[in-house]
């Protein structure tokens, strides 16, 4: 696997693969991988020829209270692993590179609605962050289809949202969420959690199968199942930001008369925030 860290050195790459006719994936990462982040580098290698993967922490996309200057950079392990999964090119930037001026003045992509409510109402400005960022690196690697994880499904809706809107040539494709045994969504912000945090974080992913479990049952009044899924949160130890139940596509509020329903929680256990999504069609 060849590694890259300048934009200039990436496209002189891309262009050579280009000219020979062979088609480009593109896995963006904030590094820190596990086999949730591998899963999308092999689902890029099945749909394309050569597989580039981005790590760059995006500062533009933290709170100022949120683990932008903690956030475990370890870029020699997260190598041998793309290595091992079949990645032919690393672009690990530093900042300069992607903002030469520095974030804050960056030009800004707005994705509206769909980055609205769940975690747009507790990260204020985060998915502007995402959207900029993945706008700028789509740009530079001007990949045939970028894979996305739905462990982060918002997320995947505003990437799918601003292509659609700003008519990127890319094909997105979203994968589904990699699990440990326990049903723990894979998440680089597990390492900050103790044995008994994990034990007990398994809680959100059986919480999350029991509600749609009772939607699939017939029950339609979601406001009360999500009022439910707060108290159970809560007496789990869990600190619930929210737990609802929306069109899967709108991420609108879900109505009765919906059949694509996604079920998405955030909640906090001890300082740690972790989110958590399934799809569920009626
Ligand atoms: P990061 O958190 O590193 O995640 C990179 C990609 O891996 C995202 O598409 C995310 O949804 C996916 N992913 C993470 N955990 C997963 C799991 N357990 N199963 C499947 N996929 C998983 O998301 C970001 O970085 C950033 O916001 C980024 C898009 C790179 C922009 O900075």
């Amino acid at each position: 696997m060849k590694s890259v860290n300048t934009v200039a050195a990436l496209r002189q790459q891309i262009k050579a693969w280009r000219q020979a006719g062979e088609r480009v994936g593109f896995v963006p990462t904030m590094g820190n991988l596990h086999e949730g982040h591998l899963a999308l580098v092999q689902e890029a290698r099945k749909r394309a020829d050569h597989v580039v993967v981005s790590i760059f922490v995006n500062p533009m996309q933290f709170g100022p209270s949120e683990d932008f200057d903690r956030y475990p950079r370890t870029l020699a392990a997260d190598s041998a692993r793309l290595e091992k999964v079949g990645a032919d090119l690393l672009f690990a930037p530093p900042l300069e590179e992607v903002y030469p001026a520095g974030h804050v003045v960056a030009t800004h992509v707005d994705v509206p609605q769909v980055s609205q409510g769940l975690c747009g109402a507790q990260r204020p400005g985060h998915f502007v962050g995402v959207a900029t960022v993945v706008a700028k690196l789509f740009n530079m690697v001007q990949a045939d289809v970028a894979v996305f994880g739905e462990k982060d499904y918002q997320q995947l809706q505003v990437i799918r949202r601003m292509v659609a809107d700003l008519c990127f040539p890319v094909d997105i494709v979203g994968v589904p969420t990699v699990r440990d045994s326990s049903g723990l969504a894979m998440s680089s912000r597990n390492a900050y959690l103790s044995e008994q945090q994990k034990s007990l974080a398994a809680n959100i992913y059986k919480n999350l199968n029991e509600v749609a479990g009772r939607i699939r049952a017939g029950e339609r009044d979601y406001v009360a199942l999500q009022s439910w899924a707060m108290t159970q949160l809560a007496a789990q130890g869990f600190d619930p930001e929210y737990f609802e139940v929306r069109n899967a596509r709108s991420l609108l509020p879900a109505t009765a008369s919906d059949t694509a329903l996604r079920l998405l929680v955030a909640a906090r256990l001890g300082k740690v925030r972790l989110i958590d999504n399934i799809g569920l069609c009626l």
